[in-house]
């Protein structure tokens, strides 16, 4: 049930949560689907909603930079330093994890943590009082959701839906591996490198990693962040293979009949893409051509995505 996210909203949301149940809430990133962190009971309820493979695990949502010290074993300066650039904001830490805590679904001997940027998920953090971990709002391997109605059309059995409206970047976080000497990014997402990098110097890119020893992301499968329809990457959308049965999703312009067109800046296009994808499957097409994002660090996030999407 999507219930607006105003004072009764939250307390009902923040009331299931310490019950041991699961509420889907606003990010500004994409909705997240949470539980208190620490109950066995809710993280097992997000996996099975989710259909989520046990070995993926998830990111833990707190108020504050202190509680998310709390977590961890040891808090890198760099954290400290990331933390008070861009928290709140879309960017996950991975960090060692403090060992009084029991494992977040999978375990893996660290914990990622995040501090949103939407007024509602901080809101409902401060009302429950508890760490939330919180999935993307779909079914694994599904499209991100966007708004409360993606939500409960992807995850039709969560008891309670926050409606905080669309969310701003539409992207996932940034999420970045501060364990080691050097910090290295594990998914590219809305916080960009290049903002990253002012604050940390060198970050490493999944390719730099190539002797196998760093950790991966487990959640970087192959195939991933994909609409029912299969998703072909294009240079060049071949109009004479356009027809009732295949959607296109183009950016600038194009003289595409029917065609999804975004932005042409990364940020508005990021926003609106999971939405897009949503709309060409309601609309029964079996095949979504997509003109393939320029090749710049800026369209990081996005071509990882839609390659994902494509797999
Ligand atoms: O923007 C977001 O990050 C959204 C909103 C709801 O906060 N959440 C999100 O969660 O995208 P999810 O579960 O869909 O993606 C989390 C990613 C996965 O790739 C997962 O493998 C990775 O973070 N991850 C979680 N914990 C990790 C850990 N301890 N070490 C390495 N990667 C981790
Ligand atoms: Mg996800």
């Amino acid at each position: 049930m999507i219930v607006p996210a105003d004072a009764g909203g939250i307390r009902r949301a923040a009331a299931l949560l310490r019950a041991g149940s699961v509420v889907a809430f606003p990010t500004e990133t994409v909705y997240g689907l949470g539980a208190d962190a620490f109950s066995e009971k809710a993280v097992a309820e997000v996996y099975r909603l989710k259909n989520r493979p046990s070995w993926n695990p998830l990111i833990v949502h707190v108020p504050d930079v202190a509680a998310a010290r709390g977590l961890a074993r040891e808090w890198p300066e760099v954290a400290d330093r990331l933390a008070a650039a861009f928290w709140p904001g879309p960017l996950t830490l991975v960090v060692e994890r403090a060992p009084h805590l029991t494992q977040v679904g999978a375990d893996t001997g660290t914990i990622a943590v995040r501090v949103p940027a939407h007024p509602v998920a901080l809101r409902l953090l401060e009302a429950c009082g508890l760490p939330l971990a919180a999935p993307s709002a779909n079914r694994s391997e599904g499209i991100s959701p966007t708004t409360a109605e993606h939500v409960l059309r992807s995850l039709p059995d969560v008891p309670l839906v926050l409606d905080g409206g669309p969310a701003s970047w539409g992207i996932e976080s940034t999420v970045l591996d501060v364990t080691g000497p050097v910090p290295r990014l594990l998914r590219p997402g809305a916080l960009g490198l290049r903002e990253i990098r002012e604050v940390t110097g060198k970050v490493l890119l999944p390719e730099d990693v190539a002797d196998g020893s760093a950790r991966p992301s487990p959640g970087m499968s192959k195939r991933h962040y994909a609409p029912r329809a299969t998703v072909v990457l294009t240079d060049e959308v071949d109009l004479a293979l356009v027809d009732g049965t295949v959607g296109v999703l183009t950016y600038e312009t194009a003289d595409v009949p029917g065609a999804e067109i975004l932005s042409a800046d990364p940020r508005e296009y990021a926003a609106d893409l999971y939405a897009a994808l949503h709309r060409l499957d309601d609309a029964g097409v079996a095949t979504i051509l997509v003109k393939s994002p320029p090749d710049t660090e800026e369209w990081l996030a996005i071509r990882d995505r839609l390659g994902r999407a494509a797999a």
